[in-house]
């Protein structure tokens, strides 16, 4: 056996490849014919192209030194993979080779002449292989037909009239770019249902179609065995168990593709001609913790609006930059030892009961799970009186209406509160030790003063709404949020959810405020007051004296609001409602907002590198409200006085979502006619009929970004002799040409004279400010369309970070 593969070996080193004499760069081929190969030093050179141009074949990078052989849409930004041939073994990027060998088959050898993959044709009458229109590579004979062909060894990936078979799966990659196989696979199940499965180390669950549902409640069939699925040119899929989907963009012509994602959800794409980017046209989850084992054992998965995995108290995560992995217990659980019950409200952990039954109190569902040593714990949902005692905890998620987690804990670990597991600290501080579940009501009045459940009704309601309309539009940026980064720190999850973000009584905001006494600023939207919580946090409470909407519209917008979350926005920990009331509660932030630092003579003058650090932060607020969170957040209104500033003078922007509050349709025209100081914030398009889109804010950040630089308000500068307003704007547009000449020059001093705060007294990064006004300049552009958008502008910020010395802070 071994002699036999050390022979090949030996023969392929050998015979090798009859040289390279036609596989010439840069020649558009599309076929490899016996005795031609690809060599991987030539990987960017050297590939196969399908005939329209739409795919390509060949060596593919992984890694330093490492590559795969692969198919990838040629026309996609990222050359976005459809197919791989080695996915978990990739050749080294020096000696290795593809090609179609003189016995018929295609083979991938690593330097060492080692065959690392061949199909499975040698000795057939084969001659060729060849990349199809369709991105399926074949090998055929001179007959044409196929005797081999890629679709049929799917890896994450299915193209249209690709199918999907009962021996074929999809795996999912094991990484955001990773070609790797990972844990999530879509298959036939024995009963012909086409499945998403999470296919872990340790357990495996099932999450598509919904799981708590019966096949036939699910609009399945089990009875068609022919287990069969495939999307259509039209974007259209449909298989054998009736699984029917369609894309958001039906029609012909357009390059799509089906994935399986590394995050475990089932997406279909598209591409965008334009700039060569997908967008999602259809999901199967639309909520990204309804995947089975992304928080692993123990974890628990909330949505932020990102995915945020956490522990509960009492567990800590087993390797914080790898959540699957879960969490594990700081105690360990002894059979037979005293122990009592800590209640996660809210939770649930999907699976592993080991007996369900209805109709039974809490008390004997308790003593179900205290009987049995293997019980983890038991979820109980009041009302119906259903019992799930658990034997190990997986695909955890909150928030969960109705359903609360017991967990067994030993009584010696003494730290956990019994009453509620609470995973912030502080807000219910109920520290009783006793080894029996709290009661129902007495958990609700533990609970009933500081979380309105209805808001959670209204939570998942919005949540549920937002997301479908996300994938109509056929955008989902929050899918690709990264989850590794919104995995937020273990409490903080929790604390957004539980804790924070509530509904707050007027009588309590009164008296937090001293009856409204401490005005602190006046905005478009309402008067800002400062206050302090019982719980010492201080606070800013803004009435929005204007609104008029019903409470219940109020209460979801606000809950809305209050799942936005990022370092750069201030964060909205509530509302009130009530009779005519309504108000924002929101953190206090310690310095006031940048045109007092900024433009006021009063304090120390913002160094250099402190403005440029605001800059970044605005726009990493802004990025995050355009592309990340939700898209349509277009905040209307960016200006100094909603850029506010801690005691780190990083920058938090306010008011977001307030302008779509204050008026629903037109994105508040309403801000106009209020805004009548700072109108030179606001983008022409305002004055037309044109739609206002996020790119209004970039047109008022750039104008923020020019202040920055230049330290006084863009109505007031002087330039040439123009000044006020929109004139200074025209005059940069007219004279853009000529600045990008200028800014090369370092040692003009021409940009400094007249753009660059004279306080300075130039100590400033000549090369950061020559490129901030140069963003500047191309964010007030007069079309829409030409302004970059917030993610370029944040990125182009970055890219100028090593250029601020300390010298200049
Ligand atoms: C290539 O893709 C475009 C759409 O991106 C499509 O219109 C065109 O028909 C495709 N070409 C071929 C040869 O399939
Ligand atoms: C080729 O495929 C056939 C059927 O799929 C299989 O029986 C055979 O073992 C394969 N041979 C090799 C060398 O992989
Ligand atoms: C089973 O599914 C296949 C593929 O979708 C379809 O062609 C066939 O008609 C179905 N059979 C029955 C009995 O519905
Ligand atoms: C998908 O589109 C087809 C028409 O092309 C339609 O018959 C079908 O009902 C649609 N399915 C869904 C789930 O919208
Ligand atoms: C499940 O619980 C019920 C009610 O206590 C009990 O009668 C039954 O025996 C239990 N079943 C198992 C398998 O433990
Ligand atoms: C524990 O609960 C029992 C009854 O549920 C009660 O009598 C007892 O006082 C409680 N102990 C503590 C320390 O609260």
């Amino acid at each position: 056996m071994r002699v036999h593969t050390i022979l090949a070996s030996a023969f392929l080193l050998l015979a090798s490849w009859p040289s390279s004499t036609h596989s010439a760069s840069g020649r558009r081929r599309n076929t490899l014919w016996r005795g031609d190969s690809i060599a991987v030093e030539d990987a960017s050179g050297d590939v196969l192209v399908s005939p329209g141009g739409n795919f390509s074949c060949g060596f593919y990078k992984v890694a330093t030194n490492a590559y795969t052989f692969a198919i990838w849409f040629a026309r996609s930004a990222d050359a976005t993979v459809a197919w791989t041939a080695n996915r978990d073994a990739p050749v080294n990027g020096h000696g290795s080779r593809a090609g179609f060998r003189k016995d018929a088959s295609l083979v991938l050898q690593d330097l060492d002449g080692r065959v690392v993959w061949s199909t499975n044709t040698s000795g057939t009458q084969a001659d060729r292989a060849q990349l199809l229109d369709t991105g399926n590579l074949v090998v055929a004979d001179a007959a044409g037909r196929v005797l081999w062909q890629s679709f049929d060894w799917p890896t994450d990936t299915l193209l249209p009239e690709q199918p999907i078979t009962r021996y074929k799966r999809l795996v999912s990659a094991s990484a955001r770019g990773l070609l790797y196989s990972g844990y999530y696979n879509l298959y036939f199940d024995s009963n012909n249902i086409l499945n998403l499965m999470y296919d872990g180390p340790e357990i495996s669950s099932n999450y598509w179609p919904d799981p708590f549902k019966q096949w036939w409640e699910n609009d399945r069939t089990a009875y068609n065995n022919s287990r069969y699925g495939s999307l259509d040119r039209h974007g259209a899929f449909s298989a054998s168990d009736q699984t029917q989907f369609n894309s958001s963009d039906m029609g012909e012509g357009v390059t799509r593709r089906l994935t399986l994602d590394y995050d475990g959800n089932l997406r279909l794409y598209s591409l965008d001609g334009g700039d060569g980017r997908w967008l999602v046209t259809w999901a199967a989850l639309p909520r990204a913790c309804d995947v089975h084992g992304v928080c692993g054992r123990y974890g628990v998965c909330a949505y932020l609006p990102a995915l945020a995995c956490s522990c509960p108290e009492g567990f800590v995560a087993s390797d914080a930059g790898d959540w699957s992995k879960g969490c594990r217990r700081e105690f360990d659980l002894r059979c037979g030892e005293p122990v009592y019950f800590a209640e996660m409200p809210s939770v649930d952990y999907w699976g592993f009961d080991f007996n369900y039954t209805r109709r039974l109190t809490m008390e004997t569902c308790r003593q179900i799970c205290l009987d049995d040593c293997n019980c983890e714990a038991f979820g109980y949902k009041m009302g119906t009186g259903e019992c799930y005692p658990k034997i190990s905890l997986w695909n955890g998620g909150a928030p969960n209406i109705n359903q609360n987690i017991f967990l067994k804990v030993p009584t010696r670990v003494k730290n956990l509160s019994p009453a509620v597991l609470d995973f912030h600290g502080h807000a219910c501080t109920v520290h009783e030790q006793n080894a029996s579940v709290v009661s129902a009501s007495s958990y609700f009045h533990v609970r009933g003063n500081k979380i309105n459940f209805v808001y959670f009704y209204s939570f998942l309601a919005v949540a549920f709404v937002v997301e479908a309309i996300f994938i109509v539009v056929g955008y989902l940026f929050v899918f690709r949020a990264d989850p590794a980064a919104g995995r937020v720190g273990d409490e903080e999850g929790y604390a957004l959810l539980f804790s924070q973000f509530r509904r707050f009584a007027y009588d309590e905001l009164s008296d937090a405020t001293g009856k409204f006494a401490d005005k602190v600023g006046w905005g478009a939207s309402g008067t800002v007051y400062k206050g302090v919580l019982d719980d010492g946090r201080s606070i800013a409470v803004k009435r929005l004296d204007d609104l008029t909407q019903a409470d219940e519209v109020f209460r979801s917008e606000m809950s809305m609001i209050g799942r936005i979350n990022h370092m750069n926005l201030v964060r909205v920990w509530g509302y009130c409602s009530e009779h005519s009331h309504r108000i924002l509660v929101s953190e206090f932030v310690e310095k006031g907002s940048l045109d007092k630092a900024l433009f006021g003579g009063d304090g120390a003058l913002l160094g250099w590198h402190s403005r440029y650090r605001i800059a970044v932060g605005v726009a990493k607020g802004l990025a995050y409200l355009h592309h990340e969170c939700l898209e349509w957040i277009v905040h209307c209104d960016v200006k100094p006085e909603n850029i506010l500033l801690d005691a780190e003078l990083e920058p938090k922007i306010t008011d977001f979502g307030l302008v779509k509050l204050l008026s629903r349709d037109a994105c508040g025209r309403l801000v106009l006619s209020r805004a009548q100081g700072t109108r030179g914030y606001i983008a022409p398009e305002w004055a037309t009929s044109l739609p206002i889109t996020g790119k209004a804010d970039v047109y008022s950040f750039g104008i923020v970004l020019l202040e920055l630089i230049r330290g006084q308000r863009v109505c007031d500068w002087v330039v040439d002799g123009r000044g006020g307003d929109d004139d200074v704007v025209v005059w940069l547009r007219e004279n853009k040409r000529m600045m990008n000449l200028d800014l090369d020059d370092e040692s003009s001093s021409w940009m400094e004279d007249k753009f660059v705060d004279p306080r300075l007294r130039s100590d400033f990064s000549h090369l950061q400010a020559a490129a901030m006004l140069e963003l500047a300049v191309s964010c007030v552009d007069d079309d829409p369309n030409r302004r970059p958008s917030m993610n370029v502008v944040l990125e182009k910020l970055l890219s100028l970070e090593d250029d601020t010395p300390a010298r200049y802070a």
